[in-house]
C-alpha cells in the first residue's frame, strides 16, 4: 500500500520565510533505474514516489537515496489511485525498441510502449501531475519521420497537456557524447512564463526535432539559455591508475585497431582515446574516437557494447575496459555514489542512465519554473 502524501502550495502566510524557500514541490520517477534522475532533481524537487522492476538497480537506487519511496514491480501493476499527487511525473521509459541501433519495434512495442502504462497510472492520479517529462533516445524523434514520437505527443495533448520536445546532449556537461530526447508537458490549466517560449526552433532543436514539430498543430518551442562551454575532457576523468588489460590480451586488442586509426592516435598527441569493437566487412575492428570524448555508454550485453580505453603508458599504448567509477563520472554522478554489484551490474546501472548534469540544467532553468506557475 502506498501512502498518500498530498502537495499542496505553501502559503506566504502560514509559514516563515526560511521555510518557504524550503518547501520543494513533488515528484513521480517511473523508470527510476540506478536514480540519477532522482539524484539531479532533489535540489530542486522532493522526491515522493520512484519505481523500477530491475532488482539490481533497486539495489542501486535504495543504497543511494533510501528504501522508503522506492517500490519494486511493474509498472503494469502500478495503481495510480495509491500514489501521492505531485507537481511533476519524469518518465525515462525503456529505449530498446526505439534505438537507432537496434531492432526499432517502435513505440507500440512491448518495451517502449511502457510508456502507455505510465500514462495510463497518471490518468488514475486523483489529481493531474501539472507537469510531465518523458526521456528517450533520439531514435524517438528521428525514425520514421517522427512518427513514433508524434503518437506519445498526440497522447499528452489529448490529456490536457502543452507539449513541446528538444535534446540534450550531456557533451555539453561532460566529455560523453549522449544526445537524448526530452519531451515537456506542461498542463493547459497552468500558464508557462513567456520566457520560457520561444517563437521558434532555437539550440535545444535538432533537425529531427523541427521536422516533426512541423507536422503538429499545437507545439512548444521551449526555451533555456545556452550552458557555458563544458570544462570537462575525457583526460580529465580516468583512473590513469587502472591496471590495463594484461600485455597479451591488450597487444590482441590493440591489434583491432585500424591502421589508419593507429595513425590518428599516433598524431593526435592525447594520451588516451576511447572505443568500441565493431564489425566492418566481417571483420572485427576497434574504432576509437580523437575528441577528448568518451563514446556513448551503452548496456553491456555483449563485448562490442563496453567501451575500451587505449592508454599511453611509459611510451607504449595498452588497452582496457571503463572502470565502473569511470562510467559514474561520465555520467555526471557525485563522487559518493554507490554502484553495488558486479563490473557488469554498476556498468549497466550507468549506461542505462540519464546524465545528471543534463536533469539538473532542465530542472534549473525549465521545470521549476513550471512548477512555480502552476
Ligand atoms: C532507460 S532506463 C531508465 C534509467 C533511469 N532513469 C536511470 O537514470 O537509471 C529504463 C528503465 O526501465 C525499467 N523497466 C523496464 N521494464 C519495466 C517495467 N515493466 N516496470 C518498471 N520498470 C521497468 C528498467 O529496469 C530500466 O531501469
Amino acid at each position: 500500500m502506498v501512502m498518500t502524501i498530498r502537495h499542496r502550495k505553501v502559503e506566504s502566510s502560514d509559514v516563515p520565510p526560511a521555510a518557504t524557500a524550503l518547501a520543494k514541490p513533488g515528484f513521480l520517477e517511473f523508470f527510476a533505474g540506478s536514480g540519477l534522475v532522482s539524484q539531479a532533481l532533489s535540489p530542486y524537487f522532493s522526491l515522493l514516489w520512484a519505481n523500477d522492476i530491475c532488482p539490481k538497480k533497486a539495489d542501486v537506487f535504495r543504497v543511494n537515496h533510501g528504501a522508503e519511496k522506492f517500490h519494486l514491480g511493474s509498472v503494469t501493476r502500478v495503481d495510480g489511485r495509491e500514489l501521492p499527487v505531485a507537481a511533476l511525473s519524469w518518465a525515462s521509459f525503456p529505449c530498446q525498441d526505439l534505438s537507432l541501433a537496434g531492432k526499432s519495434a517502435g513505440i507500440q512495442a512491448s518495451r517502449s510502449g511502457l510508456v502507455w502504462e505510465w500514462l495510463r497510472v497518471m490518468d488514475e492520479i486523483p489529481e493531474a501531475a501539472p507537469i510531465l517529462v518523458a526521456e528517450n533516445v533520439v531514435g524517438l524523434m528521428a525514425w520514421d519521420g517522427g512518427s513514433q514520437y508524434r503518437q506519445l505527443h498526440e497522447a499528452m495533448t489529448e490529456r490536457g497537456y502543452r507539449v513541446g520536445a528538444f535534446v540534450l546532449d550531456a557533451v555539453r556537461w561532460l566529455p560523453q557524447s549522449r544526445p537524448r530526447v526530452f519531451v515537456v508537458g506542461v498542463h493547459k490549466t497552468a500558464a508557462p512564463p513567456t520566457e520560457l517560449l520561444d517563437d521558434g526552433p532555437n539550440w535545444l532543436h535538432s533537425k529531427a526535432v523541427i521536422k516533426a514539430a512541423q507536422r503538429l498543430d499545437d507545439w512548444l518551442w521551449w526555451k533555456m539559455p545556452e550552458p557555458a562551454p563544458r570544462r570537462l575532457s575525457l583526460s580529465g576523468v580516468i583512473d590513469w591508475k587502472a591496471p590495463c588489460l594484461d600485455e597479451a590480451i591488450s597487444k590482441k586488442t590493440l591489434a583491432l585497431i585500424p591502421a589508419e586509426h593507429m595513425r590518428r592516435l599516433q598524431e593526435s598527441g592525447l594520451k588516451v582515446a576511447p572505443g568500441y569493437k565493431r564489425i566492418r566487412s566481417g571483420r572485427q575492428v576497434l574504432e576509437l574516437r580523437f575528441d577528448d570524448v568518451a563514446g556513448c555508454l551503452r548496456t553491456p550485453q555483449g563485448g562490442s557494447s563496453r567501451q575500451y580505453l587505449v592508454i599511453r603508458r611509459r611510451g607504449n599504448w595498452r588497452a582496457r575496459l571503463l572502470t565502473v567509477k569511470e562510467t559514474a563520472r561520465l555520467m555526471g554522478a557525485p563522487e559518493t555514489y554507490r554502484l553495488p554489484g558486479k563490473y557488469n551490474d554498476g556498468y549497466k546501472a550507468m549506461g542505462d542512465a540519464v546524465a545528471v548534469p543534463a536533469v539538473a540544467y532542465l530542472a534549473e532553468h525549465l521545470l521549476t519554473k513550471l512548477a512555480t506557475a502552476s
